[in-house]
């Protein structure tokens, strides 16, 4: 007994001062050139890694996230198992990106570009001691990561891309109930067969130990691999449990050797069910989960993260997120009653280019966190904008006065688009003069109505809703359509009614030269754009002439609560808008950027782990759109060209 006393005090300060600062990270690699030249290649790696905050040299804060401070452990990312001399081992301190007071979690990343030759392969590992003593297994035993580089060149004779996936840190999960928790994969390799599994200790592809103390972390915890799913229940509240998984590019389904072996590692957080209330919060608009923003280097990104609450007294009072270097948040503001806002704010920098996903949960006061939300910033690439009809005349048709049986409806956007890889990004034809409501609505990720032709994008009815006299507009969520990089940059939403306007001609009211009805005494007008008064009809496709045209706002008739969500914030974006969208309404339409067709498969697949780990994919962006160009100029490319084309559209399936 005494002995026990003396001895648990002696213990405790060890673990303290030198144990459990460890959360888990993330490390992949990429080629910048997937096309190989000559016998060597240059390589980014990439890694991000989480600690316990309060632990000396991991504090981060809103300063030392602008100041880049270096985070972690003076470690060093080492090389075994392979072919070693041209590693040049990389500092596992990382620049400060992301941290929560309340968790105690700070998180870093760095990346690095070194030159290896082909034909090698090895593996980076990372290991010390240790990791977080609130492990329900493996708290306080060493940490391990590891991952496979190969630089022998694929089948199709590029270089392999290792896969990415991307976490939160943490993922708040309520005990003594089954979760299904997908992590997402993606490969900028589209064609790439990917699977997940358990990290082990040996006999695996990195021939090293990759979990260390939390191999097989998650009690009962059972893996599909093929997409990812982990089914688990945890059942200690309080308690963290520690995933260790290994994400595997396979040339083909029926490969057996992977390419490439990249780490996740992540921390499961369970809280006891909650008494009352127990409605997690929501992150709702003003982006979708999963959207791709195209993000010119050097403009200031402004980006808003919204929650909303559903319990009396739920309030959010922090945010887990998963940041690009380099963006700061602002505190969490509750600009009204159960609505809650994170202003992200961001200059890219040029070694940024690429995709740079970010991720945030929101936890609210009964420990309840949201679902993950994660966008990716596509860095180097513009949005696509729809071109506002008012600003450019015919860039929508029709507009002004239409006849009853108009069915075929387009407008034209800044750059060439596709149909967008999403499903759920609608455009919506509203009956102004029926208080806004909908009268017909189509899926741009399939509605067959919808075709896509470069810059012009084209709704065909196949029966036509309008009723005469009636004015109407047009809204569109953001992403109805994509640009053809990478991730596929979607369009910014356009809730503006006044963006683009038509009225049916009644014959009845005008006969051989019209005048525009009456708006409806129902629309509230709260903004009254100039510009949308001169709309010269003689441009509208209809050949009907119009002498005036009023342009109604109804911001009345927005029922949805997104919508009106998002009519209250004037958000500006990504700094390239184009001519389109200028000054006329409160609320700001759009954010043109631009995303890549590639990233936003890769980014659809996952719901929950998306984020964190896209760069690799950058070099093979900067590739594709530099092979994209020079094919155009360059016949005898265009069979290279298809065959990368094809690789990356796989991405999408
Ligand atoms: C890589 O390692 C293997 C085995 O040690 C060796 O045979 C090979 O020459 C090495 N390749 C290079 C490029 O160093
Ligand atoms: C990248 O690696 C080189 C050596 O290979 C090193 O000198 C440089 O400081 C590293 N940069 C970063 C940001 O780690
Ligand atoms: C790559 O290495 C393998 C096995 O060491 C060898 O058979 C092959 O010829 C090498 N390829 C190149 C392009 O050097
Ligand atoms: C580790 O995982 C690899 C790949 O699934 C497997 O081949 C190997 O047998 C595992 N090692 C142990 C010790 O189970
Ligand atoms: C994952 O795959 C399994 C087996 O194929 C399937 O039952 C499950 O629905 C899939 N889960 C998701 C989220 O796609
Ligand atoms: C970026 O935009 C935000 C909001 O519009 C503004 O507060 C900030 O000063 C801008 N930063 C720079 C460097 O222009
Ligand atoms: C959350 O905070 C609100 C406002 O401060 C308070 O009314 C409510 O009781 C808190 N709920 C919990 C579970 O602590
Ligand atoms: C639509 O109706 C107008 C007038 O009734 C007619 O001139 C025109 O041909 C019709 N268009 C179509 C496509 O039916
Ligand atoms: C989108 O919805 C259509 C129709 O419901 C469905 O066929 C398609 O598989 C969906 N696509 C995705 C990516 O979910
Ligand atoms: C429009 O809304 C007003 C007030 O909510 C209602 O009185 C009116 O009947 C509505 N009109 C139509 C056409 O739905």
């Amino acid at each position: 007994m005494m002995k026990v006393l003396l001895f648990v005090p002696f213990l405790l300060p060890i673990l303290i001062i030198h144990g459990s600062h460890f959360r888990g990270g993330i490390i992949f690699w990429r080629p910048w050139n997937a096309t190989p030249s000559g016998s060597s290649a240059a390589f980014q790696v990439r890694e991000r890694f989480s600690w316990r905050r309060g632990y000396p040299g991991c504090y981060c804060d809103d300063t030392t996230i602008a100041t880049k401070d270096l985070i972690g452990e003076s470690d060093l990312l080492s090389c075994t198992a392979g072919n070693c001399s041209t590693w040049t081992p990389m500092s596992t301190r990382t620049s400060c990106t992301d941290y929560s007071v309340s968790l105690d979690v700070s998180s870093g990343e760095r990346f690095n570009t070194s030159i290896f030759p082909l034909n090698i392969s090895f593996t980076l590992y990372y290991s010390n001691y240790a990791w977080l003593n609130e492990l329900v297994l493996g708290g306080g035993s060493y940490w391990f990561i590891a991952c496979r580089v190969n630089t022998a060149l694929r089948p199709d004779g590029y270089i392999n891309t290792s896969p990415v996936a991307v976490t939160l840190p943490i993922i708040y999960k309520e005990i003594n109930i089954q979760h299904v928790h997908v992590i997402q994969m993606s490969d900028f390799d589209g064609t790439d067969t990917l699977r997940c599994r358990w990290s082990n200790a040996s006999g695996n592809i990195n021939q090293y130990d990759e979990c260390g103390g939390i191999c097989m972390g998650v009690p009962g915890a059972s893996l599909i691999s093929s997409n990812c799913t982990i089914v688990f229940t945890l059942t200690v509240a309080y308690k963290y449990a520690g995933v260790a998984l290994q994400i595997e590019d396979y040339y083909s389904a029926s490969s057996t050797t992977p390419m490439s072996s990249v780490p996740l590692q992540f921390l499961f957080y369970g809280y006891p069910t909650p008494t009352g209330c127990s409605i997690p919060p929501t992150i709702i608009g003003n982006r979708p989960n999963r959207a791709c923003i195209g993000t010119p280097i050097g403009s200031n990104v402004t980006e808003y993260v919204i929650v909303q609450t559903y319990c009396p007294g739920q309030t959010i009072v922090n945010f887990v997120s998963s940041s690009p270097i380099g963006m700061r948040k602002s505190a969490i503001l509750n600009p009204s009653p159960n609505i809650y806002h994170l202003i992200l704010s961001w200059i890219p920098t040029a070694d940024q280019y690429g995709p740079q996903p970010f991720c945030a949960g929101a936890v609210d006061n009964s420990s309840l966190q949201s679902n993950q939300w994660c966008v990716t910033f596509l860095v180097g690439f513009e949005s696509p904008d729809v071109i506002r009809p008012t600003a450019v005349q015919g860039s929508a048709s029709p507009i002004g006065t239409v006849f009853q049986n108009q069915s075929v409806f387009s407008f034209q956007t800044t750059k060439s688009v596709g149909r967008p890889r999403r499903n759920g990004t609608y455009i919506y034809f509203h009956d102004a003069t029926a208080n806004g409501s909908i009268v017909a609505q189509f899926d741009c990720g399939w509605a067959p109505e919808v075709t896509f032709t470069g810059f012009t994008t084209v709704i065909r009815f196949t029966s036509t809703p309008w009723t005469v006299g009636h004015f109407y507009y047009v809204t569109m969520d953001g992403g109805v359509v994509s640009g053809t990089e990478f991730c596929g940059p979607e369009s910014a939403p356009i809730t503006d009614p006044t963006y683009w306007v038509f009225n049916i001609w009644d014959p009845a009211v005008s006969s051989t030269t019209t005048t525009t009805t009456t708006p409806m005494t129902t629309a509230t007008v709260t903004t009254k754009p100039t510009s949308t008064t001169s709309i010269n009809t003689l441009l509208t496709t209809t050949g009907i002439a119009l002498t005036t045209t009023v342009a109604m706002t109804t911001t009345s008739t927005v029922t949805s609560s997104t919508a009106a969500v998002a009519t209250t914030i004037a958000v500006t974006t990504v700094g390239t808008t184009s001519q389109s969208q200028t000054t006329e309404s409160t609320v700001a339409v759009m954010y043109p950027k631009d995303f890549e067709q590639a990233c936003e498969q890769s980014i659809a697949l996952a719901n929950v782990v998306l984020f964190l780990v896209m760069t690799p994919v950058q070099a093979v962006v900067m590739y594709a759109a530099f092979l994209k160009l020079e094919n155009k100029f360059n016949p005898s490319r265009t069979q290279a060209k298809t065959r990368h084309k094809q690789r990356i559209q796989r991405i999408l399936y």
